[in-house]
């Protein structure tokens, strides 16, 4: 059963969504620019916004870092990275002329005032030349442990303060943000004695995907869910991030991190303050992020005692993914070979409101899983009374399918056609791609366009990083005095370790596999 038989379902259409309005012109400087992000992700994103008639007219993109290059080689540089990962925007020749005329270069040090200094000149003639508004975006595309002598010498250099009363400075921090609560307030200390709360974009791409803003849509543009989302008729829900993927060439970055620092301090929590939040006032900044703060602050801490039986660790051995046999985590390059860290995590939370009183939520995080998945799946609670005597009846279950395959689909029970009654579970299915072409902005794309707008609703405020860390600080302190697990503990190509299983299997439940 489908609800896709609408005449736009019926005729799929392929678009590039545009901007009706293109924002502010400015000045957009990446620190790092030579390094995987720059390349990989933001570069296609400018590039991606600009195709889609969302940047100004006038624009300037200034790439900073230590690698020396000229303008013509981060020109050509940019044009590879374009042409390699431009999805979804394409490589389109007309738009890259004029987009590639407003890349420039600069290399410093980033503890150098010189090389600010010469950052501020080129910023000055850039705005002369191209009338730029005295608008400045800088975006900290660099290791964490430069954040803070870029954020001192940006404010050194009198960067950090908007140009005039009309002009606008901001600046965007990429994760990790921090790697415990007092790294993270410390952070946030550096650069809030530098720049305004209202400057500072913490971005979580997670947030910019087209179908985690969707989820907002869904609870709060339509009607009849809502009366439903809530311990009334909710028995749990479930948040699964799986990748299929390995640790990639990221082992010096993951082995200082972990799944539960890389993935669930921020994506996953960022879904479950989405899932469980109250309806916002309005649709802004300051409204939807006091209700996700709140959500954060409601979650009930662990109690060190309590770890072991709430959060799971594990780590991938070796194993097959799709058909293909892989390394365990503790032979890929640049991981130690008795390495400890988790590269899986699960954990049971409880919302102590009355919305979610008693309603577990059940998060799950790993790599080199079974297969490629991102689904917030809510568990209805069962008819009060069965009439169907003798009838298996499996629950209803609204499936929010975030990557791939994005889409909502609800599962309810129907009769199978026959003399007899006997009763199937049937989805109700919503599909992007077939509704609405296969061409939706990139994560990036979405979260760099708000940000050159001044809208900072989909990016994180300092306290609700700072919550995240405090209600997992508990556990990361808890492992780290534990006994080291038995690792690895699952193979690759699995659904992670069996403890993870017996979590659910605790409180009568299961994981609901894709
Ligand atoms: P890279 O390791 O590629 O570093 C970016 C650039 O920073 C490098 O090209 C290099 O430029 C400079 N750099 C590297 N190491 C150091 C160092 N020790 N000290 C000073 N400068 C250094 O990082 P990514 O581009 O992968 O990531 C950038 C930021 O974005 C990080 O904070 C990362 O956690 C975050 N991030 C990255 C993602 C990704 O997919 N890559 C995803 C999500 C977040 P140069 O030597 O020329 O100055
Ligand atoms: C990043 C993590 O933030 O998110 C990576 O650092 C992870 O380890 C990635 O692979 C997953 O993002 P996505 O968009 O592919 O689900």
């Amino acid at each position: 059963m489908s609800m896709q038989n609408t005449s736009r379902a019926e005729q799929p259409t392929r678009r590039r969504p545009r901007c009706e309005l293109p924002a502010d012109p400015a000045a957009i400087v990446i620190f790092g620019a030579s390094g995987d992000l720059t390349r990989r992700k933001l570069l296609p994103a400018l590039y991606e916004l600009a195709a889609a008639d969302c940047l100004a007219p006038r624009f300037a993109i200034v790439g900073f870092a230590r690698s020396r290059m000229t303008d013509d080689e981060f020109r050509k540089q940019c044009e590879e990275a374009l042409r390699t990962h431009g999805e979804p925007a394409g490589f389109d020749v007309g738009t890259w002329q004029s987009f590639g005329n407003s890349l420039s270069y600069l290399v410093g040090d980033y503890d150098a005032p010189e090389a600010y200094q010469r950052l501020k000149e080129r910023l000055d003639a850039l705005d002369r030349e191209h009338q730029l508004g005295g608008h400045r975006l800088f975006y900290l595309a660099t290791p964490p442990q430069t954040y803070p002598v870029i954020v001192e010498q940006l404010g050194r250099a009198n960067l950090a303060r908007p140009k005039d009363e009309t002009s606008w400075t901001r600046i965007v921090v990429e994760k990790p943000f921090g790697r415990d609560l007092p790294s993270a307030r410390a952070l946030n200390q550096q650069l809030l004695r530098v720049f305004d709360e209202g400057q500072v974009y913490r971005i979580d791409h997670y947030l910019g995907k087209e179908t985690v803003q969707n989820l907002l849509v869904f609870r709060f543009a339509n009607g009849i869910f809502e009366p439903l989302w809530n311990r009334n008729y909710v028995d749990h829900v479930q948040i699964t991030a799986a990748e299929s993927i390995g640790v990639e060439r990221r082992a010096a970055f993951y082995e200082t991190a972990g799944a539960l620092r890389d993935m669930m301090q921020n994506h996953l929590l960022q879904l479950v303050a989405l899932v469980a939040m109250e309806p916002p006032a309005k649709f802004d900044a300051l409204a939807v992020r006091n209700e996700k703060i709140k959500v954060l602050q409601s979650i009930r801490p662990f109690e060190p005692a309590d770890v072991a039986k709430q959060v799971v660790r594990g780590q991938y051995g070796p194993g097959t993914v799709n058909g293909t046999n892989v390394a365990g985590y503790r032979e890929e390059r640049g991981v130690r070979p008795d390495s400890t860290t988790e590269t899986f995590v699960a954990a049971r939370l409880w919302i102590d409101n009355w919305r979610w009183a008693d309603v577990p939520f059940y998060l799950r995080t790993g790599k080199r899983l079974a297969r490629q998945v991102t689904q917030i799946a809510v568990q209805f609670r069962r008819a009060p009374h069965i009439v169907f005597r003798n009838r298996k009846l499996d629950p209803n279950w609204l499936v929010l399918n975030l990557q791939p395959d994005e889409g909502i689909s609800l599962a309810f029970g129907a009769k199978l056609p026959g003399p007899e009654l006997q009763i199937q579970t049937v989805p109700m299915d919503f599909r992007y791609s077939t509704t609405f072409g296969e061409v939706g902005a990139s994560a990036y794309a979405t979260l760099l366009n708000d940000c050159l707008r001044g809208d900072a609703t989909l990016f994180d405020r300092a306290d609700s990083v700072e919550a995240a860390w405090a209600l997992l600080d508990p556990v990361l302190q808890d492992w780290a005095e534990a006994p080291a697990p038995e690792f690895p503990n699952y193979a690759a190509g699995s659904w992670g370790p069996p403890a993870a299983e017996e979590l659910l299997a605790r409180d009568g439940r299961y994981w609901r596999n894709p």
